[in-house]
């Protein structure tokens, strides 16, 4: 797809960060843009910002962890603009434990499994038949680093980092690719990418405990406070090396050039980082130790993460 213009582009996680930024994206390529997330109010408040930029932008209450909430945000769409061409299932959450594996929470599993993981499945299950029905059409997941190319099982800081967010993360790749072998199998137009967002990002995730639903309440006593990006950053400072975050429209501008060449993998220009995955490779073929973890990966925690090692 080229020509964006009077198309729709449906985004979840749509009321701050990488997803508003994806939203205006489109916006300002002529799309139609519905806004979906679990936050009424910050949701109202990025479709206002969109609509006073003049881009036709709706907001769609939903929660991408209930299969009612996501099939009603497909019809929603349509009602509106009675297709839809490009699925961003980008909602996510950092459900950021502390300590080792085993000692992590289960109520952080399952908010993590359920929004990072079950989220996308239902945004694919919404929309592909949608799409496929049209013969054409982009569903662009949002994965990470973390956990796509190995999880950072080592915070920056030396102490362990969350297992959860990268282990939901490396589901959403394989949800991917997976999908992608299927939408060649039938012969469609639709398309599958997977966005790597990449740098180190100002949005929500890292506080992602603020919102954090009732359902999901932790049932362990923390023994550490949570995570605040301004701590992060202090630490990072604090070690002498300053931290400077890739603006989000960056990010957006992978997702519209990678549709628009019609690239799997959405990713920035290569960086040490991406040592990991052929560090990975060389572990994996020569039957070896996963040693990339501590080297390539804890070098990559200290340039990019923070102690729970979230986006
Ligand atoms: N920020 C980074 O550095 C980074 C890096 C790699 C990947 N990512 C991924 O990018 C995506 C967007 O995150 P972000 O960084 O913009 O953070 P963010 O917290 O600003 O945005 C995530 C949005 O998802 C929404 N959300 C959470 N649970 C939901 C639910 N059940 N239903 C609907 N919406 C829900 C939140 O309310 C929030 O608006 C996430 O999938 C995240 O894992 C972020």
């Amino acid at each position: 797809m080229t020509d964006f213009r009077g198309k729709t582009a449906v985004v979840t996680g749509g009321a701050g960060g990488i997803g508003q930024a994806l939203g205006r994206c489109f916006g300002r390529a002529g799309m139609n843009v519905v806004l979906a997330d679990v936050l009424a109010e910050p949701l109202q408040e990025a479709v206002r910002t969109l609509a006073d930029e003049g881009i036709e932008a709706t907001g769609v209450v939903t929660d991408v962890t209930d299969w009612a909430s996501v099939e009603a945000l497909a019809n929603a769409a349509l009602d509106r603009f009675g297709a839809v061409h490009v699925v961003c299932n980008n909602a996510g959450t950092g459900a950021v434990s502390e300590g080792y594996l085993w000692e992590h929470d289960l109520a952080d599993w399952r908010w993590g499994i359920d929004v990072n993981v079950l989220g996308v499945v239902h945004g694919i299950k919404a929309f592909v038949p949608i799409l496929l029905e049209q013969g054409e059409g982009h569903v662009v997941n949002t994965c990470s680093g973390n956990g796509g190319f190995a999880p950072i099982a080592r915070g920056a800081m030396g102490g362990p980092a969350t297992a959860v967010y990268p282990m939901t993360k490396a589901a959403v790749l394989c949800l991917t690719e997976s999908l992608y072998t299927h939408l060649q199998m039938t012969g469609t137009g639709v398309r599958a990418h997977v966005l790597f967002p990449g740098g180190f990002l100002n949005t929500g995730i890292w506080e992602s405990w603020r919102h954090r639903p009732d359902r999901y309440a932790a049932t362990q006593q923390r023994r550490t406070p949570e995570t605040t990006l301004a701590g992060v950053v202090d630490r990072f400072e604090a070690a002498g090396a300053h931290v400077e975050f890739t603006s989000l429209d960056t990010v957006a501008e992978l997702v519209i050039d990678g549709i628009a060449a019609d690239r799997f993998w959405m990713m920035g220009p290569p960086t040490p980082a991406d040592q990991v995955v052929s560090a990975k490779a060389a572990s994996i073929l020569g039957r070896g130790e996963p040693n990339y973890l501590v080297d390539v990966l804890g070098q990559h925690a200290k340039n990019a993460s923070e102690e729970g090692g979230t986006p």
